[in-house]
């Protein structure tokens, strides 16, 4: 397939690294659409850990990657990248960085925590990384772009013209320290030397990937329910993660897009604040979290645990247009004799419905109904095919199948790069 969209079905977390990793192996380019250092994947390939943040996953694998568009850039986050991929021998060669994507500048950073404290009780949960602050510049039009920093002219202009304002937020509303130009200047400046030979028209280099009849994946960072549009405003993130959005974040038409393959982990979790119908209640949670080592990568923050919710992830598949689904972590659902899954919600008025609601107060009352699946008793970890699968952990996966009449492409059985079982 020449263009893949790789999709969070969930609240994020669910493992879209390691798909991507392995999908990588087939394709000849991989890029980032949207988002940026609030995502973290972990991808583990033998005794090597790496932590990837601002590069697109294919990295790991080698292959020519693309920071697009829509992505939001922290460069001290990304330069660390690099040099550490540098230093453990790896080629960075073939990084393309959209000369059209955001900087995060120090002040969103800033203004991202000072937001979130002066919100209190109400706060979002964000992971402050200056997520919201920038992508909200971007729209306002008083953002500064990659490009900008080519130009050391240019870029004392763009930031003495932000911090104009930004200064003014800062020691007046949010009551902290001011930025300096000359030291917000140089810092850029310097960046812009480490960066210089990675920023590219990726438009054109992606449109022509694909004339050459290359194959892209199109890696999505965080989630469906965190999107800016479909998610469970506002306790999302500042941009799109949904698969239309593939497009405008690389700057490719919409018909490129050749298939949009759907993550689910086999249960669900969610950081930061928001509603969670299926949110487990009792220890079970704790045992998920245990088992499926639900810390976050970027904040080290606890992952709230709930049981997988089928009303939430035909909506995903609705919003993306999900052709196929990689079901992960099913791993982490071994020796629970029983498996609740939510099918349907229960409405304020007693209605049921598998319709996700539309309206922010429906899904809040949402009660989940559940039909109850046989566990197993069996670790997953010795299973190289799906017909190795314990009977239970079959027909859990098969379950949601026809629950959803999406086919489950791969199942994931383990942290290990090579613990995806691929279904034929
Ligand atoms: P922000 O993207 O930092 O503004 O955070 C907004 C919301 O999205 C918060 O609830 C975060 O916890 C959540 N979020 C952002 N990135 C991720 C991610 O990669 N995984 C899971 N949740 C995320």
């Amino acid at each position: 397939m020449p263009a893949t969209v790789i999709v969070g079905a969930q609240w994020g977390d669910e493992g879209k690294g390691k798909i991507v990793d392995l999908l990588a192996q087939h394709s000849d380019l991989v890029c980032r659409y949207q988002g940026g250092p609030n995502a973290g994947h972990t991808i583990v390939v033998g005794d090597e850990t790496y932590k990837i943040r601002a590069l697109p996953t294919g990295i790991v694998r080698g292959k020519p990657c693309v920071i697009g568009n829509g992505c939001v850039v922290d460069p001290e986050v990304l330069i660390g990248e690099l040099d550490e991929f540098e230093r453990r021998g790896r080629s960075t060669d073939e990084v393309y960085l959209s000369g059209n994507a955001h900087l995060i500048m120090p002040w969103h950073v800033a203004i991202d925590g000072a937001s979130e404290r002066r919100l209190g009780k109400l706060a979002i949960g964000t992971t402050r990384r200056g997520i919201g602050p920038c992508y909200a510049d971007k729209a306002m039009r008083l953002g500064i772009r990659v490009q900008d920093i080519l130009d050391p002219k240019i870029l004392r202009q763009k930031i003495a013209v932000a911090l104009a304002e930004k200064n003014l937020w800062l020691e007046r509303v949010y009551e902290s320290e001011p930025f300096r130009l000359e030291t917000v200047a140089a810092q850029y400046e310097s960046y812009a030397q480490r960066l210089r030979p990675y920023v590219t028209d990726t438009s054109l280099y992606v449109d022509n990937a694909l004339r050459d009849g290359k194959s892209v994946l199109l890696e999505g960072a965080q989630a469906t329910l965190l999107d800016l549009d479909h998610g469970t405003y506002p306790f999302v993130t500042s941009s799109n993660p949904v698969a239309a959005n593939a497009a405008t974040g690389v700057g490719i038409g919409p018909g490129r897009i050749d298939r949009v393959v759907g993550v689910a982990k086999a249960y669900v979790t969610r950081v930061g604040e928001g509603p969670f119908p299926t949110e487990i209640q009792g220890p079970d949670q704790e045992r998920v979290r245990e088992l499926g080592h639900e810390y976050g990568t970027v904040t080290g923050r606890s992952r709230r645990c709930g049981w997988l919710d089928l009303v939430a992830l035909r909506y995903a598949v609705r919003v993306n247009g999900i052709d196929q689904l990689a079901l992960t972590k099913l791993d982490v659902l071994s020796h629970f004799p029983e498996l609740p899954v939510c099918t349907r919600y229960r409405l304020r008025d007693g209605a049921e419905t598998s319709d996700f609601p539309v309206h922010q107060s429906d899904f809040h009352a949402a009660e989940p109904v559940y039909e109850t699946l046989p566990g197993w008793d069996e670790a997953l970890d010795g299973c190289a095919t799906v017909s190795d699968l314990p009977d239970a952990a079959r027909r859990y996966a098969e379950f949601v199948e026809r629950a959803l009449d999406v086919e489950i492409a791969l199942i994931g059985t383990g942290a290990e790069r090579a613990s995806v079982l691929t279904r034929a």
